[in-house]
């Protein structure tokens, strides 16, 4: 019902080169590859090299964020129809490094994601709790807040524009995945609560995403939960033949 997604955020890492030579080297294993959507998310930089590189192949191209104007004085930013001029169809929306580093908030992901969605992009929205938070028994308060603002205003138009990662913040890049229940606790939490906000229909049709430390290895037992729709990958993502292992998870 829910087509599953395997999206790899390579965060800071490759050059053109380097991210033009991945992808072509990631296309044929990944092409008999179906009822999967495959994205990867290079730098800013790397994009429209990556798009053109990806041009007629079943993988598709997100950026890591973007900002919520169209145009103006904004030095340094870039505005989510440029990310569709550069050949992107979705865009990492509020990933917790920028939550941690860059002060993004509920609110400007709000604005981000809409803007983005409004664009015709589609929103990769990250929420998840920090380790203090989980075992100060606060991780539902914690997602509940990010999900309520982050999705603020939202119809149910939008929403099919939208995909949730939930990331807990103690699981990326520490090797340390979320047990299948601990990640599967968490999804059906999520999809409840956006019932509650959206109505059943919605909630059963959006795609949540699980990530921190997804692996080749550990992969199957995610994405064997009810909830768990897809994974989004950091440090697996930067090789073509783990991330199509990942990408080829039900083979
Ligand atoms: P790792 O897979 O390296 O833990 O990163 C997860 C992540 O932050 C993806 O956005």
């Amino acid at each position: 019902m829910r087509t599953p997604v395997i999206a790899g955020n390579w965060k800071l890492f490759k050059t053109i080169g380097e991210a033009t030579g991945m992808v072509n080297e990631l296309k044929p294993l990944v092409a008999g590859t179906s009822g999967v959507e495959i994205v990867v998310a290079p730098v800013f930089t790397a994009l429209n090299r990556v798009a053109e590189a990806l041009s007629g192949s079943n993988v598709s191209l997100a950026a890591q964020d973007c900002y919520w104007e169209e145009e103006g004085a904004f030095t340094g930013e870039v505005a989510p129809k440029l990310l569709v001029d550069a050949g992107c169809s979705h865009v990492i929306i509020g990933h917790s490094e920028r939550r941690q580093y860059f002060g993004e908030t509920d609110d400007t992901v709000n604005k981000k994601a809409k803007a983005a969605i409004a664009a015709g992009l589609t929103a990769i929205v990250c929420v998840g709790e920090t380790l203090a938070e989980r075992e100060a028994d606060k991780t539902f308060t914690v997602i509940e807040a990010q999900l309520k603002g982050g999705l603020a205003g939202f119809t149910a138009a939008m929403l099919a524009q939208t995909i949730i990662a939930y990331e807990p913040v103690w699981a990326i890049g520490t090797g340390k995945t979320a047990s299948d229940d601990q990640a599967q606790e968490v999804h059906a939490f999520i999809r409840n609560l956006l019932a509650t906000m959206f109505g059943q229909s919605v909630a059963d049709d959006i795609r949540i995403l699980y990530g921190g430390s997804v692996k080749p290895d550990n992969v199957k037992g995610l994405m064997s939960q009810n909830d768990i729709d897809g994974a989004l990958v950091g440090g697996a993502s930067l090789k073509a033949d783990s991330f199509a292992a990942i990408a080829n998870f039900a083979v």
